[in-house]
């Protein structure tokens, strides 16, 4: 384990490097500073309107202030590192989790998975939710090892020791036809998935307004019990009849589930990210750091735009699961339901193709119902509360010591150093 147990403390990467920058940094506006000073950065985001005017005072000229405006002068702090790290980490997660789906489900070449076949009865089930479904479950995960790469050649490229999660890579493989044997971070096979993001998305309901809202699942027997999104062995893809063409092929039902389970997991997923960057975001200070987060954070947008879309092809279907002693059941969403009056105040409309974000109460319900990603409320969301959802989840179901697994405690910290960073303009 390299991680240090306080990361970046003797760290001020990215200082300025010159005199000029420097000399601008020992000038800036601390938040802790007056109202006044603030006020005065108020009038400058406002547009202008009072340069020159008295509202300025304190010495300082326009010129001065428009300089300290300038984010490129502002250093990476100890809070960026820590949200980088974090992230750095939640996205090795990420890449775990995915590189199993991949080898099973997902389009099988070298840049991802490798060359082992990957798991064809499970490929073409997947395909039940759409054609293109092992191409997006590859490209996906092609994604997630690339925002863990960058993130940690980026931390090293600023002196900083990336976050290494290899020692708890402990967890089994699938048995089943596809999988390498390796040690894994995650657990694929004993989720309990919240679909709830599922009405929040068709739901005028902010959770940042009404954190105690409630969101109707969309599956509700995933968000009870265990289930496996992956084959666990081949007994799980049994009774498979394979064409090439892969519309011509049966599955039994457990199968089936399995799938669609998975299609509803990847959504949960990526939705999780979809919120994550956006709130952890307002509390980085360096303009480059903050150009990565909101560059890596729509990506996770588009793959839930995708999945959730996907997701609302499955068939109605109810099955036992005996090895996870669970059933589950899956109605037909994609049937028009219709939208409630007012748009789905309670969050209940659960109509599949109404993928695009319902416009939702923002900042203040006088301005109107908007269109937008949420929760993103830095108070109710944010590193600690995407570590604590992974863990609902079951991802690491498994890890041990059982009642309080260290790689969770590990997370946990570095979530807790990341929220606690603060904007420092
Ligand atoms: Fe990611
Ligand atoms: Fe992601």
């Amino acid at each position: 384990m390299k991680m240090r147990s306080n990361p970046g403390t003797e760290l001020f990467a990215h200082t300025a490097s010159t005199q000029d920058e420097a000399a601008a940094d020992s000038q800036r506006v601390a938040p802790s500073q007056s109202l006044s000073a603030r006020n005065r950065r108020r009038f400058l985001k406002g547009g202008m309107l009072a340069v020159g005017a008295t509202a300025f005072g304190a010495g300082l000229a326009p010129s001065r202030l428009l300089a300290s405006q300038d984010d490129n002068s502002a250093p990476i702090t100890k809070g960026d590192i820590a949200i980088l790290r974090f992230l750095q980490a939640l996205e090795t997660i990420e890449a775990d989790l995915w590189q199993q789906y991949s080898e099973l489900g997902g389009t099988q070449d070298n840049e991802v998975s490798g060359l082992h076949g990957g798991n064809v009865p499970y490929m073409q089930a997947l395909q039940l939710l759409d054609g293109d479904m092992p191409q997006y479950v590859h490209d996906n995960t092609d994604d997630e090892i690339s925002h863990a790469r960058f993130l940690s050649n980026y931390l090293q490229s600023i002196g900083v020791q990336p976050v290494d999660l290899t020692p708890f890579a402990q967890l089994p493989s699938s048995k089943a036809d596809g999988a390498r044997q390796v040690g894994r971070l995650t657990n694929l096979t004993q989720l309990t998935i919240d679909t709830s993001f599922w009405s929040r998305y068709r739901s005028i309901t902010n959770p940042d307004f009404d954190p105690n809202a409630v969101f109707a699942q969309a599956v509700p027997s995933l968000n009870v019990g265990m289930h496996t999104a992956i084959p666990r062995s081949n007994d799980d893809t049994a009774g498979s009849v394979i064409n090439p063409d892969p519309t011509q092929s049966t599955f039994p039902d457990l199968l089936k589930a399995i799938a669609f389970t998975a299609g509803f997991h990847f959504a949960f997923i990526e939705q999780g990210g979809t919120s994550l960057y956006p709130t952890l975001a307002q509390h980085v200070t360096n303009l480059e750091v903050l150009r990565i987060l909101l560059s890596i954070g729509p990506s996770e947008t588009m793959h839930f735009q995708t999945w959730q879309d996907k997701a609302g092809n499955a068939t109605p279907l109810t099955v036992v699961d005996k090895t996870n002693n669970s059933s589950v059941t899956f109605t037909a969403l994609q049937n028009a339901q219709g939208e409630t009056d007012p748009e789905s105040l309670n969050g209940d409309t659960l109509q599949a193709n109404l993928i695009m974000p319902e416009p939702t109460h923002f900042l203040n319900p006088k301005f109107g119902p908007v269109a937008i990603i949420r929760p993103t409320s830095t108070k109710f969301g944010g590193a600690q509360a995407a570590v604590n959802s992974l863990v609902q989840d079951g991802l690491f179901r498994g890890q041990k010591p059982l009642n309080n697994p260290e790689l969770v405690r590990v997370l946990l910290q570095l979530a807790e150093e990341a929220d606690e960073a603060r904007r420092q303009l």
